[in-house]
């Protein structure tokens, strides 16, 4: 990263004198681009400030076959904008009655990039999951020995376990048996919510990684309940108390290459939102870049943003580093309260707030 002090150049930059960022363009590891007018009004967003994104098979029907995937990928590249580069990275998405086959022909063949796992009923069209992950122990093997990451939403889906404990018990109860029946096995546990699995990535072996969000890294369980239900807050796993985000953005911004950049932006039209049963998931991907800088800049680790946002997730899978930059600057910005999405409104995070960075755009080398 080349932070850029305005004057004093040959001073080493304090954090408030940098006012520009150019660091090398990040990838998502970690995003939900829906189909159809959703995916043509969203993927933009996504593809202006990243290089690369994983993006999650949560379709209805979801992608389980090379073929949907595929045809997937197609129909994300037919809604890019002319002019920007941007390469989907599709995954597939785990049932209790996968063809192991299929999942190794789609990543044999370059078009799955890694497989995610919902636990059942989990949270959105998850409802094709994974009801016991020892009905998919035949085709983790396969992953194992070809190389294929596995992408965990981890969380327990027992009704029994209260909905702030379930990451921490997934940790207890799935992933750390996981961890060991496949010591050799790839494994993100995405969007982490708490210290526990924080710590548990830390200490883990180093087939271990996790996402952070920049919503979790932004507030705390609390902003759910402000004044009244906010279910522009509201996501899967749900955000936790004030001590867990503190934690969360200590990982981040630690410079272990065990944690990296994935937004889990997940659109849903307003009014899925704002319902007795709102759906759960929170659209970042407008300004994505700028809500990270925001963090890291608080934390007073800018020196780390390049590290977390554009080279540990490549590295994690085994990929290329980008060759191009992405530029920031200090330049104020405020957040429209909604955005237009195929007929559709769709509000996003930071709603109506101001932002201090500013993606400026993407440099050549
Ligand atoms: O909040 C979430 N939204 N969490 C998920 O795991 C899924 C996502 C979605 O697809 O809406
Ligand atoms: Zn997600």
């Amino acid at each position: 990263m080349q932070p850029e002090a305005p004057s004093e150049a040959a001073k080493p930059p304090t954090t408030s004198a940098v006012n520009r960022l150019v660091i090398r363009r990040p990838d998502d590891w970690h995003v939900h681009l829906r189909d159809g007018p959703m995916l043509a009004a969203v993927v933009n967003f996504t593809a202006r400030q990243f290089a690369r994104a994983i993006v999650m098979p949560n379709l209805a029907p979801p992608v389980t076959t090379v073929a949907a995937a595929e045809a997937y990928r197609s129909r994300i590249v037919a809604a890019l904008a002319p002019g920007l580069s941007f390469t989907p990275l599709i995954t597939c998405y785990l049932t209790d009655g996968i063809n192991v086959g299929e999942v190794e022909r789609g990543f044999a063949s370059g078009v799955f990039t890694a497989a995610k796992l919902y636990p059942a009923h989990a949270t959105t069209n998850s409802q094709h999951g994974v009801t016991d992950v020892r009905n998919i122990y035949p085709v983790l093997e396969a992953m194992q020995r070809i190389g294929m990451p596995l992408l965990l939403h981890g969380e327990v889906t027992d009704k029994h376990v209260d909905i702030f404990d379930r990451e921490a018990v997934f940790i207890e109860r799935t992933l750390s048996k996981l961890i060991r029946d496949f010591p050799a096995l790839k494994i993100v546990l995405e969007h982490i919510t708490t210290e526990e699995a924080a710590t548990f990535v830390a200490q883990g072996p180093a087939t271990l990684a996790a996402t952070i969000t920049p919503h979790h890294l932004d507030f705390n369980r609390n902003a759910m309940f402000e004044g009244g239900i906010r279910p522009h807050f509201y996501c899967l796993p749900v955000a936790k108390r004030e001590h867990h985000r503190l934690a969360l953005r200590r990982a981040a911004t630690s410079g272990l290459p065990k944690f990296f950049l994935g937004t889990d932006s997940a659109p849903h039209a307003v009014g899925s939102k704002e319902a007795a049963c709102g759906c759960a998931g929170i659209f970042c991907a407008p300004h994505a870049l700028e809500s990270y800088a925001k963090v890291f800049e608080e934390e007073g680790a800018l020196d780390r943003f390049e590290a977390f946002a554009s080279e540990h997730g490549p590295r994690f899978y085994g990929l290329s580093v980008n060759s191009e930059r992405v530029v920031l600057e200090r330049v104020a910005q405020s957040v429209p309260a909604r955005i237009g999405a195929g007929g559709e409104e769709i509000v996003p995070f930071h709603a109506g707030a101001s932002l201090i960075w500013r993606f400026a755009g993407v440099v050549d080398a």
